[in-house]
């Protein structure tokens, strides 16, 4: 079986959706179930034998030693993190907590475990650490793509964590011969995403008839992979990857984030139209949030070279799909933006819901 933490979050139980549909092996997921968790985004496998889901945080590190000893997982693919990058810029300290302590925590857990195998089993072991495109940093438009070559120049607390957990994670690698993988994607969307990311929260205020704040100029790119081609990228990597590499997962789709938007508006309203006009009409800019990385963009020749992997969906295909998934699951929506979340949009965006500086 495999390991997966933070299998109840927005990528992780996609991912375990897309491996509970591939292959017979089983999974245990392992999750803290924060704010971003929800056991809902595993509700259509919960009856699957194969799932076992355990509930409970990267730092007890008890937990994880009797997991690892009672299911001798061949393989850990690693998920759960705080990933909100505005949260991080107010409150870090949940961010270093997670990231570089949970990693850390896990990490040793694994090792234990792992040097108490036998040699073939440990030679066939994984693990895969699922990191972020914001640890290079900040590109000008027009400069060349990410490769896993750049260096890293993390700008928020939340892609620092990140590249801390990161190094961690190759130390590892290097140090004690521990089998480890890792890979960068650009910004994932699609369904069970918490709305808080840009794309489900202007799917959500336009249909809740909220302001849809754009910060700053709205001429930062973003480069936008669907979450099925992600997982389909890390199912490659596992089964693939040359051990200790690196690799790059984008989706070939850069956009601006008023792209983004008015891409949205325009595909709410030909699906759901507002009574009083166009979607877009509610586009309100908000200020930037600090310390704003410009452009991201990722090179994926790496990936498409070695293991053959390239998106299947574009930019329009994939949002067409999230917008009809997010229709289609109004208690969906309807539970997740529960008092914790306006609690979130009333401290972060003010009372009015476009009025408040988006930083700290
Ligand atoms: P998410 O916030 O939706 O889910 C994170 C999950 O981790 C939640 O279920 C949460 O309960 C769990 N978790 C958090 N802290 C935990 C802890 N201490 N112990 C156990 N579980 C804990 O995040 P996501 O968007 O699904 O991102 C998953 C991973 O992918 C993260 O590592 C993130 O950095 C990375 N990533 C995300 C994106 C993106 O666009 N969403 C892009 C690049 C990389
Ligand atoms: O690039 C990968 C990263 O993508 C992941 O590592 C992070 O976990 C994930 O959260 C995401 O980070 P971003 O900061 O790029 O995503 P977010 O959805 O928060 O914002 C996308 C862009 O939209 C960003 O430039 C900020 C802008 N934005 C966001 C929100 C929430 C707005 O203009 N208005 C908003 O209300």
């Amino acid at each position: 079986m495999i390991l997966v933490t933070g299998g109840a979050g927005f990528i992780g139980s996609n991912f375990v959706h897309h491996w509970l549909g591939w292959t017979d092996e089983a999974v245990i997921v392992l999750d803290a179930l924060t704010y971003a968790g929800n056991l809902e985004n595993l509700a259509q496998v919960a009856s699957d034998p194969r799932l076992t889901f355990v509930h409970g945080d990267l730092n007890d590190r008890a937990l994880l030693d009797r997991m690892m000893a009672r299911h001798r997982p061949r393989a850990v693919i690693h998920f759960a993190a705080e990933s909100h990058v505005d949260r991080s810029i107010r409150g870090p300290e949940a961010f270093l907590r997670a990231n570089v302590m949970g990693t850390f925590s896990l990490l040793e857990a694994v090792r234990t475990d792992w040097n108490g195998r036998a040699a073939e089993e440990r030679s066939r072991f994984r693990f895969l650490h699922i990191s972020t495109d914001e640890v290079y940093g900040s590109l000008e438009p027009g400069s060349p793509a990410f490769t896993e070559d750049s260096p890293f120049a993390p700008n928020s607390p939340y892609a620092a964590s990140k590249a801390a957990s990161d190094h961690w994670v190759r130390a590892y690698g290097r140090t004690y011969g521990l089998p480890v993988l890792v890979s960068h994607c650009s910004n994932n969307y699609g369904r069970y995403q918490f709305p808080e990311k840009l794309i489900p929260l202007v799917i959500h205020h336009a249909l809740e008839g909220s302001p849809l704040p754009l910060y700053g100029d709205g001429a930062q790119i973003r480069d936008w992979l669907h979450v099925e081609d992600h997982c389909r990228a890390l199912v490659r990597i596992l089964e693939a990857g040359r051990v200790g590499e690196t690799y790059n997962i984008g989706g070939l789709s850069e956009r601006t984030n008023r792209e983004v938007m008015e891409t949205l508006c325009r595909t709410l309203d030909r699906l759901k139209p507002h009574p009083h006009g166009a979607h877009a009409e509610a586009i309100v800019t908000v200020p930037d949030r600090p310390g704003h990385d410009r452009r991201y963009a990722i090179d994926a020749g790496k990936i498409r070279r070695e293991l053959g992997w390239e998106p299947e969906e574009t930019f329009e295909t994939g949002i067409e799909k999230t917008v009809r998934w997010y229709l289609d699951h109004p208690d969906w929506v309807a539970h997740v933006v529960s008092g914790t979340y306006r609690d979130w949009i009333r401290l972060h965006y003010g009372p009015a819901g476009a009025a408040a500086p988006a930083g700290s």
